[in-house]
């Protein structure tokens, strides 16, 4: 072949592996969004995900709905390991930490994505008296008990039921725990459905029933970064909470048993701030919690479904309502997050790179008359939803 010819055919080749690539990224500019390209009904399907010391198997359950949301649900501890929503431009993140590997919810999970039970959050050295018998339960946190004790409903392996309706699909988790189980009294039959609709909320629908006298406080422990998680802390979140009053705490973050006023205060979310304005502040209560770490009173009282809390964030434009019937809600600002792990995209998690509201009663309710009651008695039955409501600016 004449050198003009080879020349001429390698220019041909070099032109069409450029011309390949500009088609290529501009074919990537213009895709439908993941969001939208997915279309098809709301679905469920289950994965193994991994095997427990003893040799249980732990499943993971895909639900997706209408719009391409895609929420994903351990078997164990009930975790939502992954919450993919799209952003204002329909690109999906997942907005909630987590582990892509079971060992690491075994070994070093700071509560991420799952059940708290069976008394979420605090109570003081671990000890209350019902009807004039007192129970000693674990101090895992300090002199204090936390998130129900050594061995909580987080590290629990649930019974699962997929379900799906017209608009929507869910996962039906249900734990016994026996009576004595980490100390607490009475045999607790516990359900928490998840559904995802097709507008883009998760609702949790938690059910209790006992043998004898107990307490009992559930909720769930999501830690949502609504950039993405790995992507960076939380601080320009803006938040807001409709509460007027909060439990403040003492050194070991167990309230003093006051209701305060939150007004004047840097605890104060009613106006929307940003997370990070005010956490460095030298507030007592601020320093007590190394940031936000407290039980909000919520202004409804737990009287039925209502907005707890709204948080936007900015750049994303991705938007989550919190709804509840319970009459508290911890924010709870990451504080204890210390760059040492490592969560589902391969990043390292910093401090404050996620932040969690949980719905509950107040923390240490068992040894304060004033607050609502946490007791569940044979024949009562226990009954409270939350929702996660997505959406955009
Ligand atoms: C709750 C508590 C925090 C912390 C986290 C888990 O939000 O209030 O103090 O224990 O759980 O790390």
């Amino acid at each position: 072949m004449p050198t003009s010819t080879l020349i001429r055919n390698s220019f041909a080749a070099a032109f069409r592996v450029v011309l390949v690539a500009v088609v290529a990224l501009a074919l990537s500019l213009v895709a439908v969004p993941p969001a939208q390209a997915a279309g098809g009904g709301p679905s469920i399907t289950k994965k193994y995900f991994g095997t427990l010391s003893g040799g249980k198997k732990i499943d993971i359950y895909t639900l997706r709905n209408s719009n391409g949301m895609r929420v994903k649900i351990l078997t164990y501890g009930g975790i939502l390991q992954s919450i993919e929503v799209p952003d204002s431009r329909g690109r999906l993140a997942d907005v909630a930490l987590g582990f892509d590997k079971l060992s690491d919810y075994v070994k070093q999970s700071p509560y991420f994505g799952c059940i708290t039970g069976r008394y979420a959050n605090r109570i003081a050295k671990g000890r209350f008296t019902l009807d004039g018998k007192t129970y000693q339960l674990a101090t895992n946190d300090g002199p204090n008990h936390l998130h129900g004790g050594n061995k909580g409903f987080d590290k629990r392996v649930w019974q699962a039921e997929p379900f799906r309706r017209h608009n929507s699909v869910g996962l039906a988790l249900t734990y016994t725990s026996p009576n004595g189980e980490e100390h607490y009294p009475g045999t607790l039959r516990a359900k928490v459905v998840y559904t995802l609709t097709d507008d883009n909320q998760i609702r949790m629908d938690y059910r209790a029933t006992t043998s004898r006298p107990t307490v009992v406080n559930l909720t769930n422990h999501t830690y949502f970064n609504l950039r993405g998680e790995g992507n960076g802390r939380i601080l320009g979140h803006e938040m807001r909470i409709n509460a007027s009053h909060y439990t403040p705490v003492d050194k070991t973050l167990i309230p003093t048993g006051k209701i305060a006023r939150l007004g004047g205060t840097p605890l104060d979310f009613r106006e929307p701030t940003a997370i990070g304005d005010r956490i460095n502040s030298k507030n007592q209560q601020i320093v007590r919690g190394g940031g936000y770490d407290h039980n909000y009173v919520l202004d409804s009282r737990g009287h039925g479904l209502d907005l707890a809390a709204k948080v936007v964030e900015p750049e994303s434009g991705r938007v989550l309502e919190v709804i509840t019937d319970q009459p508290g809600l911890q924010f709870y600002s990451g504080n204890f997050l210390d760059g040492t792990l490592r969560g589902t995209s391969g990043h390292l998690y910093p401090k404050r790179s996620g932040f969690a509201l949980e719905s509950q009663h107040f923390p240490d309710s068992p040894n304060h008359k004033n607050f609502p009651s946490t007791v569940l008695r044979p024949g009562d039955v226990y009954r409270t939803t939350t929702i996660y409501a997505f959406s955009t600016m």
